[in-house]
């Protein structure tokens, strides 16, 4: 599917609020999952990746129903312990999602079943050595089918041992794996990292119960520890997701660079491993309050209020990127409306998400005549403030969710009668299916 952008003219306001957050939907149905007893979730993200890992507890005999619940949509999922999952008869279709794939093949590695786990193209060429060598270590028969450390991957479940595993990336999920893992290992599990990456994970494991200890070593590493346990307890009921600040990135840069703008996006999780654009565009001139701030299920929420504003250039780098790697693409549309230089370093990793986000941000921002250097870790934008003139362009997604709606946004600055076209639209769904109603309702 193809979507075309109109631009200059529309100016966004009103108030929104943003689908539940990505990475917590699939902690929480994975966990749920290991409880005993009923969760009900509520504010689920009903994108096709959370899809993907449901699709996978089904398979493994975890019941999960969509139902109307006494104030809206829930999702009602029976757990089946921690070592209640049934062997999948089939292979496990991850789809699109390296958080379903990742943090599933720590948790397989631990079961008395064997298990294939497969997905997509796109996920078929995503980098898994960075599991399968820290699992191998816990003693987890893990192997890629091609030899080539991509999936399909073929598990023989066994028993683990912890280990002490000093991660070369700030990698969520490579830190999960080892965690889910963990659960079931003999003795501790211990995973360094050279920046605190989204800590989601460890936050719900320590709500049910689990001995979990993160701290930051007089290097700046984080060290996070685990010992196993015989039961989880269970989650707060109903079980409250939050907004995902991943998919409010898309508003918050569009009411910044769209003139006379103002926008209240409310219910928007800012935890702080992932709160990093907020402190980015404040830095860049972006005038952003937070508003009744609180904590719901152990997770900063904010309302965030948006206005339209000035942007200058900056430099985004070191442990700031595992705080808005996924941001990283909306916050280059962004760079290039703000005036002067920004240098986007240390993130190397973006060529291994969905699709090589480096190059397809370089390129779409080529074609729509903005200047811009591709580095090996990041890029280097010369934004051109008010003075910005967009040309009418194409822009391929590379099916990549986050490039089509980071792209999306940029093309709200086209010039009266000029349009952006988005090849391949229709990935948005992966992490926003109503994106484009939202888009309409503030525009
Ligand atoms: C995620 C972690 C990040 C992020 C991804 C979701 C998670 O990936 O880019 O979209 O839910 O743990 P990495 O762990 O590979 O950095």
């Amino acid at each position: 599917m193809d979507q075309k952008i109109y631009g200059k003219g529309r100016v966004l306001r009103g108030e929104l609020t943003v689908p539940g957050d990505k990475s917590i939907s699939h902690r929480a149905l994975m966990l749920s999952a290991l409880t005993e007893g009923e969760t009900r979730i509520r504010g689920f993200l009903y994108g096709a990746d959370c899809i993907s890992t449901i699709r996978c507890l089904r398979e493994m005999g975890v019941s999960i129903e969509s139902r109307e619940g006494e104030s809206g949509a829930e999702l009602l999922l029976r757990g089946v312990g921690l070592r209640g999952l049934r062997a999948p008869e089939r292979i496990l279709d991850c789809g699109n999602s390296g958080t379903t794939m990742r943090l599933l093949s720590g948790l397989l590695s631990a079961q008395c079943f064997d298990s294939v786990l497969s997905g997509d193209e796109s996920i078929r060429r995503r980098p898994m050595g960075r599991v399968i060598r820290p699992l191998t270590e816990m003693g987890a028969d893990i192997f890629s089918e091609r030899g080539d450390g991509r999936a399909p991957l073929h598990i023989h479940g066994r028993a683990l041992r912890g280990i002490s595993y000093e991660s070369p990336l700030a990698s969520a999920q490579v830190k999960s794996a080892i965690l889910l893992a963990g659960l079931y290992a003999e003795g501790e599990s211990r995973v360094i990292e050279p920046g605190l990456s989204r800590d989601h994970s460890e936050r719900m494991l320590r709500s049910l119960g689990v001995p979990i200890e993160s701290r930051t070593l007089s290097d700046g590493r984080t060290e996070i520890r685990l010992r196993p346990v015989e039961h989880l307890a269970s989650f707060p009921n109903p079980l409250f997701i939050p907004g995902d600040i991943s998919s409010a990135a898309y508003f918050l840069t569009a009411a910044l660079i769209v003139p006379g703008s103002e926008l209240l996006l409310r219910n928007v999780g800012t935890n702080p491993t992932r709160d990093g654009i907020l402190e980015v565009y404040r830095s860049m001139g972006g005038d952003i309050s937070s508003e009744r701030n609180r904590i719901i299920a152990g997770e900063e929420v904010s309302d965030l209020r948006v206005r339209h504003s000035k942007l200058h250039g900056t430099t985004i780098s070191g442990a700031l990127i595992p705080r808005l790697i996924d941001e990283l693409p909306v916050i280059a549309a962004a760079a290039a409306a703000a005036e002067g230089e920004t240098l986007i370093r240390d993130a190397a990793d973006l060529r291994q998400k969905e699709s090589d986000r480096i190059s397809a941000v370089a390129e779409g921002l080529r074609a729509l005549g903005v200047s811009v250097e591709e580095r090996e870790d990041g890029m280097r934008i010369l934004g051109q403030g008010e003075k910005l003139s967009l040309r009418e362009a194409e822009i391929d997604s590379r099916g990549d969710h986050r490039i089509a709606m980071s792209f999306a946004v940029l093309g709200l600055l086209e010039e009266p009668g000029s349009f952006l076209r988005i090849h391949g639209s229709d990935c948005i769904g992966i992490s926003y299916p109503d994106f484009f109603s939202d888009f309409e309702k503030i525009c």
